[in-house]
């Protein structure tokens, strides 16, 4: 895999660092980097070479030693060669993996490309490497929370069939999805227990593995679904939130940043719900989507 750093020299001296992995270079992975970037090496990973170079060289001009990587996280041998990649840096001790796709933006089968089988590689190849003392974080979803519908015999499924059989699993193809929110929610809510799936494993390597559910966050993503069909949905939601406002890429990146601490050493296998308590009101009843704000 071709890597792309900007100087020789800076690459030596970081060359002892501990290696943070940030899969997406969005609203998100750009958050988490300034967060969480300081003082590691990262490696900014994306489809999108112009948004990655961007991103980039906004970090480096923060000062940050930033590594860059095209992946495309729905081919497995991309990923695979990533996290190779990652470990010929340094120690891999960190990974976040925000690269995703909403129904505003794609179709059914990219969806589930992306959001559901690219996450479950990243969550696999990166347990191949990621070293002790590691943790890494999968971007889900609120919508994984309420949107995602899944019963127990079909949860044991996602759990235990190999990564290379996911997109094999019945009630996994797109047929089965009458639209891209379904499909979204389905694959949200499959991060979490893929999540679950894999910090035994993890735990092996004496390393962490969560996910987190973020609301809505203003991030390029986030404006795409408030131009979409959800819209209103999405403004009742902010309107109602506990929390009554959008979140931000620095309240999720917050959040990554305690699940990489040591503060976080005994929470694994878990997922944080960031969503400003939205879908803790609508469990409760106390949010009407019909409501316009
Ligand atoms: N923004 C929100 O409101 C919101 C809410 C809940 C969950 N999320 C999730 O959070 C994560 C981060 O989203 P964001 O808001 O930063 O979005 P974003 O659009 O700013 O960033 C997503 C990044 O993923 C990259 N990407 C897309 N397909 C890819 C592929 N095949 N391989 C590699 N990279 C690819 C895009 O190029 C983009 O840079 C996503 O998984 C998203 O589903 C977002």
């Amino acid at each position: 895999m071709m890597l792309r750093t900007e100087r020789k020299k800076v690459q030596l001296v970081a060359a002892s660092r501990d290696v943070l992995v940030i899969v997406g270079a969005g609203g998100m992975g750009q958050a988490i980097a300034r967060r969480s970037g300081p003082g590691r090496q990262l490696l900014l990973a994306d489809i999108d070479q112009s948004g990655l170079d961007a991103a980039a060289a906004a970090l480096r001009g923060q000062g940050q030693f930033v590594v860059t990587a095209l992946v495309d996280v729905k081919e497995r041998g991309s990923v695979r060669a990533l996290a190779q990649a990652a470990a010929e840096l340094g120690p891999v001790r960190y990974l976040a993996h925000t690269a995703g796709l909403s129904q505003a933006q794609a179709s059914v089968q990219a969806i589930l490309d992306v959001d559901f089988l690219g996450a479950a590689f990243a969550i696999e190849e990166f347990g191949q490497v990621i070293a002790p003392g590691g943790a890494g974080v999968a971007i889900a979803s609120m919508a994984g929370h309420f949107l995602g519908h899944l019963d127990s015999r079909q949860r044991a499924q996602l759990l235990r069939t190999p990564v290379e059989d996911l997109a094999d699993l019945p009630f996994a193809g797109p047929d089965r999805f009458a639209n891209g929110a379904l499909a979204y929610g389905f694959a949200k809510l499959a991060v979490m227990i893929r999540v679950q799936a894999a910090c035994a494993a993890w735990g092996r390597r004496g390393a962490r593995i969560n996910s987190i559910s973020p609301g809505v966050i203003a991030t390029p993503m986030g404006a795409v679904e408030l131009e979409g069909e959800a819209a209103p949905m999405i403004l009742a939601m902010i309107d109602q939130a506990p929390a009554e406002r959008t979140g931000t890429p620095e309240d999720v990146a917050a959040v990554a940043d305690f699940l990489f601490s040591p503060a976080a050493s005994f929470v694994t296998g878990a997922d944080l719900l960031v969503d400003g308590g939205i879908t803790a009101a609508m469990a409760a009843g106390e949010l009407d989507l019909q409501r316009r704000a």
